[in-house]
């Protein structure tokens, strides 16, 4: 059984995480990214403020925090790429073809996810070089900040490339290294702009909107945005945690590290809002325009670019140096996110195409550039295309056959033991009275319903 091997017993060795809190780091590195501070503050501004923030975190409890226990489980269990850990999960071989081709297409849309992705990480290296050209170089800092296919491509590929130069290094030296520094100092940086914000004119209103929920708001489509968000910011669905489940020490407790991360992943969206949307009302005192005459969001897309500078450029002196910090610490929480995201492809070539490390890299990313063209050439509509097919179909709708997969394809002996190894005691649990039976029904009727609730308003 594939669970029994010790660890370098595969044909290609698997890389590891050195120390638990290395992994725990570096899954939330994982979920810690564009989703908490891009596109959460858009999701809330554009839903009516606390009442999507209320279903969010309920979603993300409830549901996200499971199917993250399933899919890494299914990832350790397999201790290999998510394609291979899939395919030989189900004990009826009837059933493999079946969870093959979910777990190819899982990978296809980590590919679709990764163009987006980089697209947006490129205008946040923008953003992040800007300031220092500002003085010296305003036309640089200009076109670097300005909406254009040039600008959006350029940046795009620097991205990628910086995400393969990352990847090529190996799990431990790269993500485990990156991951591990450069997360404190965000969450730290987030409050102390948070506390910046709120001496500013409007905050206090954004704060309203922020925390009190209307729940008259609530309603199938507000619930489905919810749910993707959710899931998009777990990097759940599409194998990510799969694979670094697949990196993970024999003796971690699963559910425990997996509590972890949603924790953290959760509260940074948290902060995350704490600051976007405050500081978008004072964006909005100062006469930038936000919302359309019908309530929508002028432009989600870039949203979080238009507030925070007009913040920044409220602080004065401190105005340059706050937006660098900024910037590069985003843009390192989006590194740590798209290193996930290659992992998954160069994980499959490696181990099932027999490639090195260094080509399954670039065969990946050449191929993430074509797509990134493509989208770039005609951004309206295909980005918002891309972004809703992967996240607001893919991933929720992969999740819920992995949950169905884990819980009735998986016995539950192979599940226990599974669990056992990192938590001996977990049988006699509530853990374990309630997780079985909750992947097995409740994640997947939950989720199912949420896409019937939004079909019928
Ligand atoms: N969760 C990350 C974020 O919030 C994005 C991310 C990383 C992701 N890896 C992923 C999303 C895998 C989906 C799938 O920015």
């Amino acid at each position: 059984m594939p669970s029994d091997l010790p660890e370098q017993s595969t044909s290609i060795p698997r890389f590891g995480f050195s120390t638990r809190i290395g992994f725990v780091l570096a899954a939330a590195g994982s979920a810690v990214g564009l989703g908490n501070i891009w596109s959460f503050p858009a999701q809330v501004a554009e839903n009516g403020g606390a009442a999507f923030v209320l279903v969010y975190l309920v979603l993300s409890l409830v549901l996200a925090y499971p199917a993250l226990v399933a899919e890494l489980m299914i990832g350790r269990y397999g201790q290999s790429n998510p394609v291979s850990a899939l395919e030989n999960l189900p004990e009826d071989r009837l059933w493999r073809p079946v969870t093959k081709v979910t777990a190819i297409i899982a990978v296809l849309m980590i590919c679709l996810i990764f163009s987006f992705y980089s697209i947006v990480g490129g205008w946040l290296a923008g953003y992040t070089l800007a300031p220092l050209f500002e003085s010296a170089m305003p036309d640089t800092a200009s076109w670097l900040k300005t909406f254009a296919p040039t600008r959006n491509f350029v940046l795009a590929v620097a991205f990628i490339g910086l995400t393969l130069a990352i990847v090529n290094g190996g799990v431990q030296k790269g993500i485990e290294r990156w991951s591990a520094r450069l997360m404190p100092l965000l969450v730290l940086l987030l409050i102390v702009l948070i506390v910046a914000v709120m001496t500013q004119e409007g905050a206090e209103e954004g704060l309203q909107h922020y925390l009190i929920p209307d729940f008259n708001r609530i309603n199938g489509s507000l619930i489905l945005s919810a749910l993707g968000q959710s899931f998009f910011s777990i990097s759940l669905g599409v194998g990510a945690m799969m694979v670094y489940g697949s990196y993970l020490k024999r003796d971690a407790n699963l559910p425990g590290v997996a509590l972890q991360v949603c924790l953290l992943d959760t509260g940074i969206a948290f902060l995350a809002g704490l600051l976007i949307i405050p500081a978008l009302f004072v964006a909005l005192n100062l006469g930038v325009t936000i919302y359309l005459p019908d309530g929508h969001l002028a432009n989600s897309d870039t949203l979080v670019f238009e507030v925070l500078p007009a913040l920044f450029n409220n602080l004065g002196v401190m105005g340059i140096p706050v937006a660098l910090a900024f910037f590069s610490l985003m843009s390192t929480a989006a590194l740590t996110s798209s290193i996930s995201m290659l992992e998954v492809p160069v994980a499959c070539l490696t181990e099932r195409g027999g490639l090195s490390r260094r080509k399954a890299s670039f065969v990946i990313c050449s191929g993430v550039l074509v797509v990134v063209a493509v989208v770039i050439s005609s951004f309206d509509p295909l980005f918002s295309m891309v972004v809703n097919l992967t996240t607001g179909y893919a991933q929720p709708i992969d999740s819920l056959l992995f949950c169905l997969f884990a819980g009735w394809l998986m016995g539950r002996d192979r599940k226990l033991q599974e669990i056992q190894k990192g938590w001996p005691g977990v049988e006699h649990s509530l853990f374990w009275k309630v997780w079985p039976w909750y992947i097995r029904l409740v994640c997947p009727v939950m989720i199912a319903s949420v896409f019937v609730l939004e079909h019928i308003g």
